[in-house]
Order: C-alpha cells, then sequence, then structure tokens
C-alpha cells in the first residue's frame, strides 16, 4: 500500500554505518527470501523442469539472483528430474531458455533495452524475474514474468540495491532518509 508506514528500524538489525541513514524498513531480509522461495517453485513448475540459463542483471540484481538460485537448486534435487542451471552476469553467448534476474524495474525502460539486445540472440524462451516492480506513473506498462514485491513508487536501498554504490550491505530492503541521501550524495 502506498500509505504503508514500514517498520521501525529499531525491529531489526542493520549495520552501524547506516545509523541515522534510514527512514524505515520497508521489507524485512526473512520475508524477501521466503517470498523469493515461492518464486522459485512457481518459476520451475511454468519452465516444466526444463536447463535454464540463469542471467543475473549486475549489480543490484546478484542477491536476488543467488537466493534464487539456491531455492531452485533445491526444488531440483527433491524432484524425480534433475535441472541443470548455469548462471551468467549479462554476457551474450548463445543462450537457449533464459531466465533474466533483475532487482527493480521502474519504468521499465532498463528491461525493454535489456530484452531487445538478448532477443537479437534468438532464445527459445526469455522469462523476466524482478524482485521488486514500483507502482509509477512513469511506467511503460512492462511487467514481469515473476514479481516478488509490488512497492509505492519511493527510492529503496538494500539487499544488493544501492544509493551511489552505498547500502549494498545492507539485508533489509529500506527507505533512505534525507540525512541518508545528503550523506551519500555524488
Ligand atoms: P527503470 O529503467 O526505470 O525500470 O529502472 C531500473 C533500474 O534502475 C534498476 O535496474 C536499478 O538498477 C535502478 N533503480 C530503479 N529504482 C531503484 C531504487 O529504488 N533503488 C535502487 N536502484 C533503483
Ligand atoms: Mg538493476
Amino acid at each position: 500500500m502506498d500509505d504503508w508506514p514500514g517498520y521501525d528500524l529499531n525491529l531489526f538489525t542493520y549495520p552501524q554505518h547506516y545509523y541515522g541513514d534510514l527512514e524505515y524498513v520497508l521489507i524485512p531480509h526473512g520475508i524477501i527470501v521466503d517470498r523469493i522461495e515461492r518464486l522459485a517453485k512457481d518459476i520451475m513448475k511454468d519452465l516444466g523442469y526444463c536447463d535454464i540459463m540463469v542471467l543475473c542483471v549486475l549489480k543490484g540484481g546478484y542477491k536476488f539472483c543467488a537466493d534464487l538460485v539456491e531455492h531452485l537448486k533445491n526444488i531440483s534435487q527433491n524432484s524425480d528430474r534433475f535441472v541443470s542451471m548455469k548462471v551468467d552476469f549479462i554476457r551474450l553467448k548463445s543462450y537457449r531458455n533464459v531466465l533474466i534476474v533483475e532487482d527493480v524495474v521502474g519504468t521499465g525502460r532498463t528491461m525493454k533495452v535489456l530484452l531487445s539486445s538478448i532477443k537479437k540472440y534468438k532464445p527459445n524462451m526469455i522469462k523476466v524475474a524482478s524482485l521488486l516492480v514500483k507502482r509509477t506513473p512513469r511506467s511503460d506498462g512492462f511487467r514481469p514474468d515473476y514479481t516478488g514485491f509490488e512497492i509505492p513508487d519511493l527510492f529503496v536501498v538494500g539487499y544488493a540495491l544501492d544509493y551511489n554504490e552505498y547500502f549494498r550491505d545492507l539485508n533489509h530492503i529500506c527507505v533512505i532518509n534525507e540525512h541518508g541521501k545528503e550523506k551519500y550524495r555524488v
């Protein structure tokens, strides 16, 4: 909800060097990981347990990608069909079944550009998983195939999402405050 006040920062732990720089916790780390477990289940079911090339969009996508691959691997190991998974970080070769793993879709422009460049390689299938999708009037209408959380139109950090390269080492997804923006402004 757009008026969701978030969780009080004092309910959780977070790195001391970010004390005073955050407004509130939007999505605690445990909920992020639990939600990714379910996304992995949905993805495996849709893809029919075929071999997958997981394409991580650096840098913000690396935490989501690592946790998603971990869950996909666990599901595969506990099923009768073993799924082979390769992971790459946006370096293009001849790919077949591609799962693009992105941190956040805002306007959707970044994903449009990426998809058009990957389509040149004529993969069998391309699916997009984004941990976050923003509700914003600036959206071009792009919707990922898999969405972790739909969030209000806020600038968020943590769980590998950054503000000028800071806050990637924060576990929870949080909303940065004015002090934090000023402190890490470039
Ligand atoms: P879009 O092109 O507007 O969809 O923006 C997507 C890209 O911008 C993402 O891949 C992120 O790298 C970055 N981005 C957008 N919103 C945020 C945010 O709230 N925090 C951190 N990075 C963001
Ligand atoms: Mg990104």
